[in-house]
């Protein structure tokens, strides 16, 4: 018997490696399962994981068991199928799922609790619906208030980017589904995206631009990157030597897979040695191509075969490829987890009325005309976006939803028989959405006059308690959408002159700008009332309500500053070299840009005194924001206090001096005294949102890191700590310093 087991057991050692298949054992170590799948692949497998198959997948192994990669749409919700080879939808009747708010608005929620739960939910509706990597969250710096996509971001400080995109990268990959963070990198307009040439500091680059991608990386652990459109030092984004290799790979030790943008690849020597992995959406009917351009010509298809056969390039870089497309499948597909995810549940449709309502900022709230007193009982709801359906459009990021709450549905519905809510259009945009073959609220043509039809508001509103006007932009083109850039900074459709008019007969009046950029507001001082109330998706209507009844007491914070004017942004003092960018002068239609606010975006811009200013751009610009950075109002009220630094920990004391519960998302901004080289005024390094009951105090402590106080030195191309005195500032906006205490590195 013995015997029999001894020899037995050398029969198994012996097992030919083909039976043991470590690959395929989710408790493998992963780099195991990478190697040993690579060794079995044949080259034509391995181009076929590098490149698409169609729309949104790439090939997986069917021989290996190796499953095809699905990718999808968008930072705010999983797209609706498409058919095999097309952008327009497949017309599926189970792909509708949750519209998650605006990333600018989960910006504003200052709460990285709500970034977890955010992704955690988006995830599972990945999950759901059978995809591996989610084609999002985006971080690009919101640098001009025209960008089409600064909806999709985080706003204009890196600190609060890197902050809040770290959670949600976490709550998606702990689905077992990739984030794929974009577009990296300097995609920060619309205009020209595919050919801009972006020229920045090395020292705005890694201060401004880059930080984001990099907690992104380096503390969320995104198991994928996007490449983006344009160019940088003179090469695309998609395979770019600096970006991709010096940057990512060698600085940030990055080990997922770089996947390119939809049409971003054009060039196979560069894909090949430049560090791109997967290429999507280049030549298909789709872009600018016909399907005779099928993804055998991909550049990274046979293009790049009859290179390796022809002995013209190795293929070591096709492995590494390979490894890193494989890393990403033994994470998602292949992971072994049992999960399934969920889609539409109650909990998601939570998670986003309750990110919604913390994340929506009250600007401004003279005499307390909010929340809706019970006194109030007619309200006039005015505006095309109280009742057009806003997930539909916008570009990629557009959804097919279960379904949308409007803000007037979301206002009748909390207003039951308490008050008497009237609506009138106010303003007539575009009517219907139509993208992708799906269309939104075709029944809101509406041709009459604008004379009539603002007479018929000015009428409803003299009539009315409180006037709401719910206006902003609405994902059209030019109006916060993918592809093209904003052409005004001022609300377009004649909102302006249809709110001066119904302000001037009713002067309890409410706006509420549903957008996800900045815009003009020339009758602010006669509208005592003004909500940034964002692109909310599913539960818009609800959350929107719940603000103004009172029911959540607001406390987003502006992640942009909202300035006067157009010429109030640094981006828009220098001329068109600096937006939207000039052509090339030898091959036009290639564009050239230069970012030469260069550090300073946003308050590090407005923090500067006009001769500061004047010496930047040219201009000595006197304006201040109209609304600042971090900035957002509270139906509460929040006392500072007993600030103190002992060390390294900065310790301040809040306490809600009002008579109703609140949160307060409390900032540490860093102002170097005397620095030695040019620096911003202040810059937010820290914050901390807290709840507090009527009359409760809590202590917030924020320990004072090294990196906080560091620039980038671009001669010795490090991160660089001068000794000297910083000064720390607490406090509720970046216009509202509330403590001071005085930090000294020696
Ligand atoms: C688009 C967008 C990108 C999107 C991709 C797929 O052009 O730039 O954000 O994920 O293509 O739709």
């Amino acid at each position: 018997m013995k015997k029999i087991l001894l020899s037995l057991a050398t029969a198994m050692l012996l097992v030919p490696t083909a039976f043991s298949q470590v690959y395929l054992d989710a408790k493998a170590p992963i780099e195991e399962r990478v190697e040993d799948a690579l060794e079995r692949l044949t080259l034509e497998e391995k181009l076929g994981l590098i490149h698409a198959q169609s729309k949104f997948s790439s090939a997986g192994v069917p021989r290996l068991g190796i499953p095809t990669v699905w990718c999808t749409d968008g930072p705010h919700g999983i797209r609706a199928e498409v058919l095999w080879d097309e952008w327009n939808t497949a017309g599926w009747t189970n792909d509708s799922v949750t519209a998650f708010p605006a990333l600018t608005c989960l910006a504003a929620t200052f709460n990285p609790n709500m970034s977890l739960l955010y992704g955690r939910a988006i995830g599972e509706e990945a999950l759901y619906r059978g995809k591996q990597v989610l084609l999002g969250p985006g971080v690009n710096i919101y640098r001009t208030p025209l960008n089409g996509r600064n909806f999709e971001y985080m706003g204009e400080d890196p600190c609060l980017s890197a902050t809040m995109v770290v959670p949600y990268i976490k709550g998606v990959q702990a689905q077992g589904v990739a984030a794929c963070v974009k577009h990296f990198a300097l995609n920060n307009q619309e205009d020209g995206r595919h050919t801009t040439n972006v020229h920045v500091s090395d020292r705005a680059l890694y201060e401004i631009y880059l930080p984001a991608f990099k907690a992104a990386v380096q503390q969320g652990g995104a198991w994928s990157i996007m490449g983006s459109y344009n160019r940088y030092r003179d090469q695309y984004a998609c395979h770019n030597q600096y970006l991709l290799q010096d940057i990512l790979r060698k600085e940030w030790h990055f080990d997922g897979a770089v996947i390119s943008d939809w049409g971003g690849c054009c060039n196979t020597d560069q894909a090949i040695h430049n560090g791109l992995d997967m290429e999507f959406g280049s030549w298909t009917n789709g872009l600018t191509e016909g399907k005779s351009n099928a993804y055998a010509n991909y550049y990274l298809a046979d293009p790049y075969r009859d290179l390796i056969l022809a002995g013209k390039v190795g293929t070591e870089e096709l492995d590494q490829k390979v490894r890193n497309v494989l890393r990403l499948i033994f994470r998602t597909s292949m992971n072994g987890y049992v999960k399934y995810g969920a889609l539409c549940n109650e909990e998601h449709q939570s998670v986003a009325r309750r990110i919604a309502g913390e994340g929506i900022v009250l600007l401004q709230n003279n005499g307390g005309l909010l929340p809706i007193k019970k006194e109030v009982k007619k309200i006039l709801v005015v505006g095309e976006n109280a009742i057009k359906p806003l997930t539909v459009g916008g570009g990629s990021s557009s959804l097919k939803v279960k379904y949308e709450i409007s803000p007037l549905a979301g206002i009748c519905e909390r207003a039951g028989k308490d008050f008497d809510v009237k609506y009138v259009r106010g303003y007539v945009g575009t009517g219907a959405t139509v993208q992708d073959g799906m269309v939104s609220g075709a029944e809101m043509e509406d041709k009459r006059p604008v004379a009539e039809v603002q007479a018929e508001a000015v009428a409803a509103a003299r009539e009315a308690d409180l006037v709401i006007f719910i206006g902003g932009l609405n994902k059209e083109g030019h109006q916060d959408c993918e592809g093209v850039d904003r052409l005004q900074y001022e609300l377009p459709y004649g909102q302006d002159e249809i709110i001066a008019k119904l302000a001037a007969v009713n002067p309890n009046i409410v706006f509420v700008n549903i957008s996800g950029n900045a815009v003009a507001m020339p009758w602010l001082q006669q509208v005592p009332a003004v909500l940034q109330g964002w692109f909310n998706g599913s539960e818009a209507g609800h959350a929107l309500a719940d603000v103004l009844f009172g029911d959540v007491n607001p406390s987003g914070k502006l992640p942009f500053t909202i300035m006067p004017a157009l010429t109030d942004y640094p981006a828009h003092q220098m001329g068109a070299e600096v937006y939207p960018g000039v052509s090339n002068e030898h091959y036009p239609i290639l564009m050239e840009e230069y970012y030469k606010e260069d550090l300073f975006v946003g308050y590090r811009y407005a923090d500067l005194s006009p001769k500061a200013r004047k010496a930047l751009t040219g201009v000595a610009c006197k304006s201040q924001p109209l609304f600042a950075f971090g900035h957002g109002l509270s139906y509460t009220t929040f006392a500072y206090s007993d600030v103190k630094l002992e060390g390294r920990f900065l310790t301040v004391t809040i306490t809600n001096t009002g008579d109703r519960a609140g949160k307060e998302a409390v900032q540490l901004y860093v102002a170097p005294q005397k620095p030695k080289v040019a620096r911003p005024v202040k810059e937010l390094k820290a914050f901390k949102k807290i709840a507090l009951e009527p009359g409760e105090s809590r202590t917030v402590k924020f320990e004072i890191k090294d990196e906080m106080l560091q620039y980038f030195d671009d001669q010795k191309h490090e991160w660089t700590l001068d000794a000297g005195k910083y000064q720390l500032l607490v406090a509720s906006s970046s216009a509202d310093i509330r403590g001071k205490a005085m930090y000294e590195v020696k």
